[in-house]
This record gives C-alpha cells, structure tokens and sequence, in this order.
C-alpha cells in the first residue's frame, strides 16, 4: 500500500510506520489519519507484522500537532466530531492494539503529536525532543486523548502544570517524570527502538496481546484489571505458545512460538 502522508517499512518483523510531511513538521491532517488509520488496520491484519515503531520524517519533528490551518475555521460540532474521529483512528485504536506499538519521538512531540506517543505503549525520545501540550496558547485543549493520558503517565499534578501551562520539557525532563521510557541520541534512536521491538517479536505474541489487554484493564473505570487477569491467565493456558514455551523450557532450548 502506497500512502502520500506516511511511509512503512518492514524489517525483521517490525514495522516502522514514519509520519511524512516534513514540511510541516509532520502535523496530523485528516488525510494522515486515515493513512495512519490505514496503515495500523492492515499491520494488524499482517501475520509478518509482529510489534510496531511510530515515528516522524526528518531530525526535527516526531509530530507537531494536529494540522492548525485545517481545523481554524471549525464549529462546535466539526471540533467535536476531530476529536472523536481521531479518538476512534488512531488514538484508542492504537492504545489497544494487538501488537506491541512503540513510539520514537524524534525533536517536536506537540499537541497530537505527544498524544500520539502517549498512545503508543511505550516512548523512546531523542535527546533533543520537546514534548508538549500547547493547547491552551491556542484557545482549546488536549483533545486526542491528552487529558487523561497524560495524568495517567505522570499523575494529575504534572499534567494540570504541562497541559494549563502549556509549556515544553525536554527529553530528560520526561525521562525523569516517566513519560518516555528511554532517552537516545538521535542516531541512535531508531536502533534503540527497533532491539525492544524485536526482543518483543521474540516473545510469545499470544501472551504479549494478552498483556496489553489487560494492562489496559486496569485503567479502565469499567473493568476490573485483576479479575481480568485471572480470566486471560487462564485462557493462555490452552495456546499452542503456552505449550511450545514450557516445552522449550524444560528442555532446555530457545521456544519457536507458533503465535497461536
Ligand atoms: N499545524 C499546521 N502546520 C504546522 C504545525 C501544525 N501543528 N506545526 C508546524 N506547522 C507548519 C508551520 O506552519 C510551517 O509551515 P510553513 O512553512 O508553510 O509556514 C512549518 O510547519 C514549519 O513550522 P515553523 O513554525 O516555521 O517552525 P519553527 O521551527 O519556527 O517552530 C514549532 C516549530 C513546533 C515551535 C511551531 O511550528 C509550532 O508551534 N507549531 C504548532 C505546535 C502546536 O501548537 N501544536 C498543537 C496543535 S493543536
């Protein structure tokens, strides 16, 4: 599949889906979210696809936001329907996906932008990232997700400063506050990412999906996490991986996971 806004490439079993519009520092217009919305439904479909790597185009921007000039002219409704949509494509989508999906925040993550690596399960940032939530300088607020994400990574007080705020921390600022997962050199910020991806890919995706469910479980008002977690602790235990992983094991060699 062929996109305008973003480019896919696949190696060892990672796919990295690259936001592609230098130009404007790879902000988030409608046609890039279907595309990304795209790209993320057939990965999924895609038995070769084991885990994911979201990043952006060039050294200075992972994602600058959602596309301003795009949304200026909007009504109560048309802003409320760019959230929802969004929340629907991308946002939750990629919070519960079946497949590991990691974002490499490369310079600029504002706005959607950080919403977007918020998503993702988890961050690795270049040193020289600035990740914000400048919503307010422009008269609305986090409407990908960043509200509640944002207080669940690094807790209600730190969000209600960044988001009401509205400034920019550097990379090791989020280290530091749990926002990002690791902290690289730009060059080396893709090679960081793609050896978690594939120690993932390496693992018993059937269990990897489970772990993501229910994780997510856990954080959602309606669900208990830990009851949850008994009933897919259990399930797993009649999988083909279960039996290839005990196996391997107890026999003392490297487990070839089936994925089923
Ligand atoms: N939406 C639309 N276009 C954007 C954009 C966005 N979120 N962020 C950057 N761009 C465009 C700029 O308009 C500019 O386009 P042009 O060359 O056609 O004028 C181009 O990307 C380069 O950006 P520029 O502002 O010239 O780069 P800079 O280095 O001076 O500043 C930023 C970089 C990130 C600080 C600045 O672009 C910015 O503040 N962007 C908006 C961030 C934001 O508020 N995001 C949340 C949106 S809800």
């Amino acid at each position: 599949m062929t996109f305008e806004n973003v480019l896919t490439g696949l190696k060892n079993g990672v796919l990295t889906i690259t936001v592609n519009r230098p130009d404007k520092l790879n902000a988030l217009n409608a046609k890039t979210i279907d595309e990304l919305h795209e790209a993320l439904v057939d990965a999924e479909n895609d038995h070769d696809v084991k885990v994911l790597i979201i990043t952006g185009s060039g050294t200075k921007s992972f994602v600058a936001g959602a596309d301003i000039a795009e949304f200026a002219d909007f009504n109560v409704e048309q802003g409320r329907q760019l959230s929802a949509l969004g929340h629907f494509k991308i946002f939750n989508f990629i919070e519960n996906y079946s497949k590991p999906v990691i974002a490499a925040v490369n310079g600029f993550a504002l706005g959607g932008g950080l919403e977007l690596a918020m998503a993702c399960h988890i961050r690795i940032a270049s040193n020289n990232a600035k990740l914000g939530l400048p919503e307010v300088s422009l008269g609305v607020i986090p409407g990908y997700g960043g509200t509640q994400r944002l207080a669940h990574l690094v807790g209600k007080a730190k969000a209600f400063e960044m988001i009401c705020t509205a400034d920019m921390i550097n990379a090791e600022e989020a280290f530091q506050w749990g926002l990002v997962n690791h902290v690289t050199t730009p060059e080396l910020l893709i090679e960081k990412a793609e050896q978690i991806a594939e120690k993932m890919a390496s693992r018993s995706l059937v269990a990897v999906r489970t772990a993501i469910k229910v994780i997510n479980a856990g954080f959602n008002k309606h669900e208990n996490g830990y009851e949850v977690e008994i009933e897919e602790f259990g399930k797993l235990f009649s999988t083909e991986d279960f039996k290839e992983g005990v196996s391997a094991f107890l026999n003392k060699r490297k487990p070839i996971f089936p994925g089923s």
